[in-house]
């Protein structure tokens, strides 16, 4: 490696970590004692695919950046140089102005949107859901008298850690002990034929999957429910695709009960599943809202967008009689030109590179990998994924589905670490089911890399499992 940081002592570093630093989504306790083995661990550089820690060892991450966003890999220095050049010119003004770069990264994106036409720009993918829902609010108060308000989110599904988003939220244990939640949010089943909740598989199991959705809509009344909100193949709920058919007949029941369909893309979005730029452009769905974050910039700065199409753009424009008519929100780090000049060249990277189809690529070459692996461990139950976007569920007994105890699948992401491999787990999602292991290598990714991700969970599996 080529950093700067590790030609000196980072002590002080990790001290100042292990004193100050609120680590997100961990258990601090391991970090408090004096055995240097359990410091906080600190990525110091990366480059392509690899990254450092404090102690200068290498590893390969297959997992972007932990949560499925350096997709273009590290050390872009265009990404930097736009960046730079950009913050000297204008580092930011307030959302209700324009900028060069939010204007042409939008035109750019809406490109590779057909149907869609506008971009709101936030920070953050849980902000970005927020925004999609008070659309919805207010054009339930606007055109149905407050009383088109709720929105129908699916189990197992995220969409942020915020209050509202949580109350959105498909996984109960990311939402332990934060309640009370917010009113108006009603859960769907999800549509994961591996742990069937009907005796049924394929186009019949999603059939059922979407009829069940239909009866909510019913109970609740289709007169009270605004919008149906999914990710378009779920993450951190276990790495699911729907079945095959069970699209179409979402965007049919969408139109028949006038709901708009709002698609989260901020884990598939901008190339993360292969050949398209968008999770729900292999399905042929429209939707009215899609929100984005994590690929958008790939990390080298904040950007979220909810970028909706014009029916819903017009409805927020056209009664200028009425003083409330628009939308009355800002995302003051929307503003920030950072994100949209990253976004920019991040796009074009992906352009010039063939990164699409390298995704579908080394996907395909990667699920036929783990696949192989199941062959030789029954203790993977199933592979699952599209692109660079795979998960394998560890199960202690294939024929009940029984899963494995979550601490046996984090001894399995601990070796490869061990090993220099960066891989992934369900985490605090489904009440006992933290039990999918998940890789989303960057975009870039060879079959070298793949090699020797699944080359590391094989080792890992042997000794965790026998
Ligand atoms: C599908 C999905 N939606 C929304 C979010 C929230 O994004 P953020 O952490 O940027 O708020 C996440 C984060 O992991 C996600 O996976």
């Amino acid at each position: 490696m080529d950093g700067k940081v590790l030609n000196n002592d980072i002590t002080q570093v990790v001290e100042a970590d292990r004193a100050h630093v609120w680590h997100h989504l961990i258990q601090h306790a391991p970090w408090t004692g004096t055995d240097p083995k359990a410091d906080p661990r600190i990525i110091v550089e990366g480059r392509g695919m690899r990254v450092w820690d404090q102690k200068g060892k290498e590893h390969l991450d297959a997992v972007s950046g932990g949560v499925w966003t350096v997709n273009v890999g590290y050390g872009r220095e265009r990404i930097a140089n736009a960046v730079r050049d950009q913050l000297i010119q204008l580092p930011y003004f307030a959302g209700s102005t324009g900028s060069i770069p939010g204007a042409l990264f939008s035109e750019k994106l809406i490109s590779k949107m057909p149907g869609m036409s506008r971009v709101y720009f936030t920070n953050s993918g849980s902000e970005a859901n927020e925004k999609a829902f008070k659309m919805v609010r207010q054009i339930s108060h606007k055109r149905y008298g407050g009383k088109k308000y709720k929105i129908l989110y699916r189990d197992r599904d995220y969409h942020g850690s915020t209050l509202a988003t949580m109350s959105a939220g498909g996984q109960d244990e990311r939402g332990a002990q934060y309640g009370p939640f917010a009113p108006g949010f009603i859960r769907v089943p999800h549509c994961m034929e591996y742990r069937a909740q009907w005796n049924l598989t394929g186009e019949a199991y999603a059939e059922a999957a979407v009829n069940a959705i239909e009866e909510v809509i019913k109970a609740e009344g289709p007169d009270t429910v605004g919008a149906l909100c999914l990710e378009p193949v779920t993450a951190g709920g276990g790495v699911i695709p729907a079945p095959e058919g069970y699209w179409p007949r979402v965007q049919e029941l969408c139109r028949k009960y006038d709901i708009l369909l709002h698609i989260d893309e901020v884990v598939c979005g901008v190339g993360r599943t292969g050949t398209e730029w968008f999770g729900y452009q292999h399905y042929g769905v429209e939707p009215d809202f899609v929100t984005m974050a994590k690929g958008v910039a790939s990390g080298y700065a904040a950007i979220a967008c909810c970028v909706t199409n014009e029916k819903v753009f017009e409805m927020f424009r056209d009664d200028t009689t009425d003083p409330l008519n628009y939308f009355r929100d800002i995302s003051t780090f929307g503003g920030c030109t950072a994100g949209p000049a990253a976004a920019l060249e991040n796009i074009a990277i992906i352009e010039e590179e063939g990164l699409l189809e390298n995704t579908t690529k080394m996907g395909d070459y990667m699920i036929d990998q783990l696949r192989a692996l199941q062959d030789k461990h029954a203790v993977i139950g199933d592979v699952r994924g599209k692109g660079l976007f795979l998960g394998a569920e560890l199960v202690a007994d294939r024929t009940s589905k029984e899963p494995v105890d979550e601490k046996m699948a984090q001894a399995v992401v601990a070796d490869c670490m061990a090993q220099g491999v960066i891989i992934g787990v369900t985490n605090r999602s489904i009440p006992g089911f933290n039990n999918t292991l998940c890789y989303s290598p960057a975009l870039i990714a060879t079959k070298d890399d793949i090699d020797e991700i699944v080359s590391a969970t094989d080792k890992a599996l042997t000794k965790v499992f026998g």
